[in-house]
């Protein structure tokens, strides 16, 4: 009962307290809000001392409370966050132990059920419930394998969006922003760029800049585009012309083309975009485990994504409210080579900005690491909790403390603690955090995944498969193939009045094909003053024009990028035509195709916006419903989050005052007991003390003192009747702690009841935009290159 209580409480149980002279297990349970969390933790241990474990537990344990966590995972032991069995069958574990039992040379369901079976122990024995393994399997675990689709591909290239605003805004935050996305893609182009004075990051940081400002799209496809075809002629004061003449930035573009058209390469462009909002939680509002797996990659791809990922994380973070609860956990596993404290690799900036910053945001950060120096000095400043594990050398020994300097108290002597330090087993870890008084000796509790050990690709793939979606095609230049209009044979440029502008793609390589596309730009604003929106929408439609078509009805336009109006005026290359549709050969009809799509996007767009008129909130323009709704459960759990403290103080004043009368009357016990030496030690409800312990801090100490004072509940000598008076009273006193803490967690039942995002209604409505509010430019004809098969 006592595990369900904290289980309602924000609690992560961890493991269970060990006696810090004896390392002997007491039975206290290692608890930890997880509101401390947010000042971030540093796990540190020799390899095998149980740091990925300790790692998984906490994830775990976030999952639990519906916590998202996010997981880097340099090594792919994180994996194993996604095997987890509820009924716990050797069925179910045959899959996973399958190789390593022929290893063994043994039979594989045999084996499977020896693991199987040391796993239920294991979990059982640390209290948990197969109820608890369901809880945390409800929550959807995801591998993601950028660069290879093994595990779910991630789109990481293509789409080069612009941060948010307030990061555009913030010169500081962009710079930020366009470094990490410049230097890891030429890293990852094999390009060893320096920001200051290599040409191709100063042109594509200029590129990319400029489109971010203008608020336009932009993808690999329009990069490259934009190298050869200009949006500016200047860089500095310098003439475009001396700093990069054309001829190069022809050479680069095309060595950037050929690059992402190999197969390789292609995986980075395949799959969800690195999207952190849709790494929350899922549509039934359930927070998501989003496990990175950067194994199979090399160095510099790692490092590549690393920074990339955690960019686009302070971008993220930026964009969010400020809160004091634990909204997010970021756990990396393994951070050598990514924090280091003498170099500067790209990762670094951001992770500092994160421990620097993210507390207020409610983002927590986890490090794993073997060895102390690994993590930056100034890093570690920010970094509250430490969970420190066996120790290779004398030395690892006292750079933690070192490192650790100031943070412990003053009564704590630095001889004791490396000798505890130095004598620690595995799986068991000292723990000291700026939230608490003190220093604690635990040991993890079991997990509830099973833990396989890293896995590999083939393991991934089995793992996902199941789950991944189908390939999304992402290059702006890739055009749908209408069967109708293939060449018979090359045809020349339409001769067509000056007055219809064209404009055509870089034709990429020799030969290939140019479509006709009927393209406008346009501009729409939505304007609704009592709510103070005022929001305009840039957008670029084109219709495909195959020879089925006479007359373009922008009911069959598509979306399409805004490049095509800084396309070139020529065509390039020796390239044949498809043939044009008459009605779009005249001048005349382009006002009226103008007009037609001012119609239809007048009577198409609108703004859709979403409101919970209980909460009294509503959405912002473009906001998904998805993140809309995250952000009421933020806005309830915040609220549920208040009203459960206020509970759980008031029951554990309630509480304690009820454990200081047991106290007194098992003490009364035992003195009147005749032979007080054979009284067994009380089952005191040590989990109960424990919980206080993690609620109010600082009260720990005094739990455990409590806890030994406890001695009495022998069962021997009950004749007398004091003895049975005293021992009635213990048992009335137990009565009335057990049903106030039923009452508690009724309470706390009925709270979470009344905070379900379900019970509050959500409706959607539209902001229609003026007539006069709907701009379009003169469509142009505009041709699409695509190479020839
Ligand atoms: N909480 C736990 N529950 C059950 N088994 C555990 C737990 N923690 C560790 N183990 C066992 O101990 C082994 C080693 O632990 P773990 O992998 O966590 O060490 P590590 O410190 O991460 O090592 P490395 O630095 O090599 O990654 C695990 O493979 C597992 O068998
Ligand atoms: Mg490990």
């Amino acid at each position: 009962m006592d595990a369900e209580l904290f289980e309602k409480m924000g609690i992560f149980y961890l493991g269970r307290d060990l006696e810090p002279k004896t390392l002997r297990p007491t039975k206290i349970p290692t608890l930890v809000k997880s509101k401390n969390f947010t000042t971030h933790a540093a796990v540190i241990g020799m390899t095998g001392s149980g740091k990925t474990g300790l790692g998984v537990d906490i994830l775990e344990e976030a999952a639990i409370d519906n916590i998202p966590v996010i997981v880097i995972d340099p090594k792919g032991d994180m994996g194993d966050l996604c095997l987890t069995s509820e009924k716990l069958r050797a069925e179910d574990f045959l899959p996973w132990v399958e190789d390593e039992a022929r290893q063994k040379g043994e039979e594989p369901l045999e084996y499977a059920r020896k693991i199987a079976e040391m796993w239920r122990e294991g979990i059982e024995s640390w209290g948990q419930s197969s109820d608890r393994i369901a809880r945390f399997k409800s929550h959807d675990a995801t591998i993601y394998t950028p660069g290879s689709t093994a595990g779910v591909p991630v789109n990481v290239l293509g789409s080069l969006d612009a941060p948010d605003a307030a990061t555009l805004e913030d010169p500081d935050a962009l710079a930020q922003s366009i470094n990490a996305v410049v230097s890891s893609l030429l890293a990852l182009l094999g390009i060893d760029a320096d920001p200051i004075q290599s040409r191709e990051y100063i042109l594509i940081a200029q590129i990319l800049k400029r489109a971010w400002m203008a608020g336009e799209k932009v993808d690999i496809g329009t990069l490259i585009s934009h190298i050869i075809t200009l949006p500016f002629d200047k860089i500095g004061v310098l003439p475009l012309e001396s700093f990069y003449p054309a001829a190069e930035r022809f050479k680069l573009a095309s060595s950037m083309n050929n690059l992402i058209a190999s197969p390789s390469f292609e995986s980075w462009l395949t799959g969800a975009p690195l999207d952190i909002d849709a790494l929350m939680y899922d549509e039934r509002q359930k927070a998501k485990i989003s496990i990175f797996s950067i194994a199979h990659l090399s160095d510099e791809e790692r490092m590549f994504f690393v920074t990339l990922l955690l960019s686009r994380i302070v971008e993220w973070m930026r964009r969010q409210s400020g809160t004091g609860r634990l909204r997010a956990l970021l756990y990396m596993d393994e951070i050598y080579g990514y924090f280091p404290p003498s170099k500067n690799p790209p990762s670094k900036a951001p992770m500092m900005t994160l421990l620097k910053q993210a507390r207020a945001f409610g983002v927590g950060v986890v490090l794993s690491t073997q060895n102390p120096v690994d993590l930056d000095y100034k890093g570690l400043g920010n970094i509250g909790t430490w969970f420190i594990g066996r120790l290779q050398t004398r030395q690892d020994i006292e750079k933690v403390i070192d490192g650790l300097a100031g943070k412990l108290d003053a009564e704590l002597d630095r001889d004791e603690i490396v000798k505890t330090l130095s004598n620690l087993p595995k799986r068991t870890f000292f723990y000291k955090s700026a939230h608490e008084k003190g220093i604690r000796l635990f040991q993890t509790r079991w997990v509830l995944s099973y833990l396989k050990g890293p896995l590999k690709k083939r393991d991934i793939a089995k793992l996902t498969a199941a789950k991944k979606k189908p390939r999304t095609a992402s290059l702006s230049h890739e055009t749908p193939k209408s069967p109708a209009a293939q060449p018979n044979g090359k045809s020349r440029t339409p001769i067509l009045s000056s007055d219809i502008s064209q404009r055509f793609d870089l034709a990429l390589s020799p030969g290939g094909l140019y479509r006709p596309h009927l393209a406008a730009a346009a501009t729409v604003r939505y304007v609704n003053a009592a709510r103070g929106i005022d929001e305009s929408e840039s957008l670029a439609l084109c219709i495909p024009l195959d020879d089925t078509i006479d007359y373009p009805d922008w009911d069959e336009a598509e979306p399409c990028d805004k490049a095509f109006t800084q396309a070139p005026k020529k065509p390039t290359g020796d390239t044949a035509f498809a043939p044009l549709p008459g009605s779009v050969t005249q001048a005349k009809n382009f006002k009226a195709f103008q007009k037609a799509l001012k119609d239809h996007l007048y009577t198409q767009k609108r703004l859709t916006l979403y409101r919970c008129r209980k909460l009294k909130a509503e959405s912002k323009p473009h906001e998904s419903l998805e993140t809309f709704k995250n952000r009421l459960m933020e806005i309830l759990e915040e609220r549920l989050d208040a009203e459960k403290e206020k509970l759980q103080s008031r029951y554990a004043k309630k509480l304690q005052t009820l454990h200081e009368r047991l106290v007194r009357a098992q003490q009364k016990l035992a003195k009147e007991q005749e032979d007080v030496g054979k009284a067994t030690t009380g089952s005191l409800v040590d989990a109960g003390l424990a919980i206080f312990g993690a609620l109010f801090g600082g009260k720990r100490s005094a739990a455990s003192k409590l806890g030994q004072a406890m001695k009495g509940g022998s069962r021997v000598l009950k004749e007398r009747a004091d003895v049975q008076r005293a021992q009635a009273r213990i048992d009335e006193i137990e009565t009335q702690i057990d049903a106030l803490k039923e009452e508690l967690e009724e309470k706390l039942d009925e709270l979470e009841e009344k905070y379900r995002l379900e019970r509050y209604e959500i409706e959607t409505f539209f902001i229609k935009p003026r007539r006069t509010d709907v701009d379009v430019e003169m469509p142009i004809l505009y041709w699409r290159w695509e190479p020839v098969a």
